[in-house]
């Protein structure tokens, strides 16, 4: 069974985020989060930049040390991402104007800016090291999205931009709003980000590749713990609040859980196959312990 902490999560950057996947208390329902307040100074503390990574050897590793086909099937992890970051760039907007508390604004305007810098860190990679021919963002969006899965539009396009598109139009809808945040925090960022994030930088690390790309992605995989972090935190005080939230968190979740689950496997996947050296199950396995946890700190899951 796979373990949600790992000798990276263990890190002491990790572990300031407090988000209850990486804490082996949140078992028993027992981590104390971060307030919003201590959230944004983290923000201050864990800044980086794109600018500074070196692609160089992963130019080589891409072009002469991995595979045609293995590239073709490193596409639909790297699409995804590189189009989810986009699209959560493009959507949190609405959803920080919506926000109830101050507090609550100035940690999600941090966020905004830590998506923009993620498209951007995606963005370099493909420019630096050739991955499309494509030579504009724009361009490059494009031409990436021809490995999404249907599964992904669904998610991203109808389920997240119809809530946010809701929330422009009423921002004290404070009810969508919070399906907006079970929606963007605990599932496309807390199970399927951290998930794919957690195995492809395992999988290069293994294979001795893309060091560059680990660098960055780690730093992208921080500043994600400390979103979900968030997402805890704004969750819990609205579903201890009023027992309305507590079933739009619950009613989100099972809403979207099997285009989320469909996001998971490649429009190409065949039963059996491994994707970053695991199989189906276990990557499944792993987004299921992480939103258990964080389910349990919130108080929506029986804790141990
Ligand atoms: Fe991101
Ligand atoms: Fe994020």
């Amino acid at each position: 069974m796979s373990e949600t902490v790992t000798h990276r999560t263990d890190r002491e950057d990790f572990q300031a985020t407090r988000d209850p996947a990486v804490m082996e208390s949140a078992d028993t329902g027992q981590v104390n989060l971060l307030t919003y307040q201590q959230l944004y100074k983290l923000w201050e503390r864990q800044q980086w930049a794109t600018q500074d990574i070196d692609f160089t050897q992963d130019r080589i590793d891409w072009h002469e040390r991995i595979p045609e086909d293995e590239r073709y099937q490193r596409m639909y992890g790297l699409s995804s991402f590189f189009i989810g970051e986009q699209r959560v760039t493009d959507e949190l907007g609405p959803i920080m104007r919506a926000a109830p508390q101050e507090e609550v604004r100035i940690f999600l305007s941090t966020q905004i800016a830590d998506e923009a810098r993620h498209v951007a860190f995606f963005n370099r990679f493909y420019e630096e090291v050739g991955v499309l021919e494509s030579d504009s963002l724009n361009a490059r969006l494009a031409e990436t999205s021809e490995h999404l899965s249907p599964n992904f539009h669904i998610l991203f396009d109808e389920m997240l931009h119809s809530r946010v598109d809701k929330l422009a139009r009423e921002p004290e809808d404070t009810e969508t709003l919070v399906e907006a945040i079970t929606l963007y925090h605990m599932v496309i960022e807390g199970m399927l980000a951290l998930t794919g994030q957690h195995f492809i930088i395992s999988y290069n690390e293994d294979q001795g590749t893309l060091p560059g790309f680990v660098e960055g992605f780690n730093n992208v995989a921080r500043d994600e713990h400390r979103h979900v972090a968030f997402g805890a935190r704004f969750l819990r005080e609205m579903a201890e609040s009023d027992e309305r939230y507590r079933e739009a968190i619950q009613r989100t979740l099972v809403e979207c859980g099997p285009a989320a689950d469909g996001v998971l496997a490649p429009p190409w996947y065949e039963q059996g196959m491994e994707l970053f050296g695991v199989t189906l199950e276990e990557t499944r396995e792993f987004a299921m312990k992480a939103l258990e946890r964080r389910l349990k700190v919130i108080g929506l899951a029986p804790v141990a």
